[in-house]
């Protein structure tokens, strides 16, 4: 029998590759990233394990090129049973002092590929009446930020879209599940792309395995479950802050603003001094 198939975006490290290897025994997969380099080891180890037929997309999902690209390899896929937009990152400093490319590129990858990819892929999933997607957003989607205004507002975004897409699909009885991933911080190449020190961020309690991330969402779709927090601490946080007025919401955020904002400035001064990039440049 064809084994049904599953494209994961960002699958070249991290939460994504991980996806890619849980699911690899079942399913063969579609892995689109830009580092094709990664992907090839992954596909070519895969193979070997499992079995497991992989389509390679190198694509930038910032790219109208890259995400059209990324979008024919799921319309064009029968077989496709679910999708994992998982591809992100995170960037720091305020939205003004940023460049406004960064900025646009955050965007485009959180919010235009999911919704160009989500769009390809419900198309068959929701004439088969079968299948899944799996949208990587953020308990940042729930506490916001200084220092992470767009990022907040784009994985707000993400959860928002997922819980309309849940209403439509349950308003026509239809058993295609979606699921928000909402995780905390969790280790990966993530905060190295973002260039902060993970020991800063949050206490050793608060740091997530990608698997265990993975593993809880993976429970709660088989349990076809919206919202996916993975960790009690986070459970707890998420409830707590999005039981608040908005009014008292906004001061407790604004007060853990200030220290978030004292230490990106430090982190942000100790780069400017010690980054081969200010030395080129001076
Ligand atoms: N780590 C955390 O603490 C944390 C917490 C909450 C939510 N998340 C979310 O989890 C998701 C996965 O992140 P991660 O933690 O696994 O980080 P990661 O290890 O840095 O992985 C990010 C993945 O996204 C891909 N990607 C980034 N920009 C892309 C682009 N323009 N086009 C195509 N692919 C792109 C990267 O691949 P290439 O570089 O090869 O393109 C990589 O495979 C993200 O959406 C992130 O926002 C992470």
């Amino acid at each position: 029998m064809a084994r049904s198939v599953v494209a994961i975006t960002g699958a070249s490290s991290g939460i994504g590759e991980v996806f890619a290897r849980k699911l690899a025994p079942e399913h063969d997969l579609i892995l689109v990233a830009r580092r094709r380099d990664r992907l090839e080891l992954l596909a070519a180890e895969l193979d070997k394990s499992f079995g497991c037929r992989c389509q390679l997309v190198e694509a930038d999902l910032a790219s109208d090129e890259g995400l059209e690209t990324a979008a024919r390899a799921i319309t064009g896929e029968p077989d496709l049973i679910l999708l994992v937009n998982n591809a992100g990152f995170g960037s720091k400093g305020c939205f003004w002092e940023k460049a406004y490319g960064e900025e646009e590129k955050m965007y485009r990858v959180h919010v235009m590929a999911t919704l160009r990819l989500t769009h390809a892929a419900l198309q068959n999933m929701v004439r088969k009446d079968r299948g899944a997607i799996i949208n990587v957003a953020s308990v940042a989607a729930f506490i916001r930020n200084a220092g992470s205004v767009s990022y907040g507002a784009t994985k707000s975004w993400m959860t928002v879209f997922t819980e309309g897409l849940y209403l439509e699909l349950k308003s026509i009885h239809s058993n295609v599940a979606v699921q928000a991933l909402c995780p905390g911080y969790t280790y990966s190449e993530f905060h190295d792309v973002m260039g902060v020190d993970r020991l800063r961020m949050a206490p050793g309690a608060f740091w997530m395995r990608a698997e265990d991330v993975v593993d809880t969402s993976l429970a709660g779709l088989a349990r076809r479950q919206l919202i996916v927090v993975p960790g009690w601490r986070y459970r707890l946080l998420t409830a707590f802050f999005s039981a608040l007025p908005t009014r008292l919401r906004i001061r407790v955020e604004t007060l853990s603003g200030r220290a978030r904002s004292r230490q990106l400035t430090s982190s942000r001064e100790r780069t400017e001094i010690g980054s081969p990039k200010s030395g080129e440049e001076a």
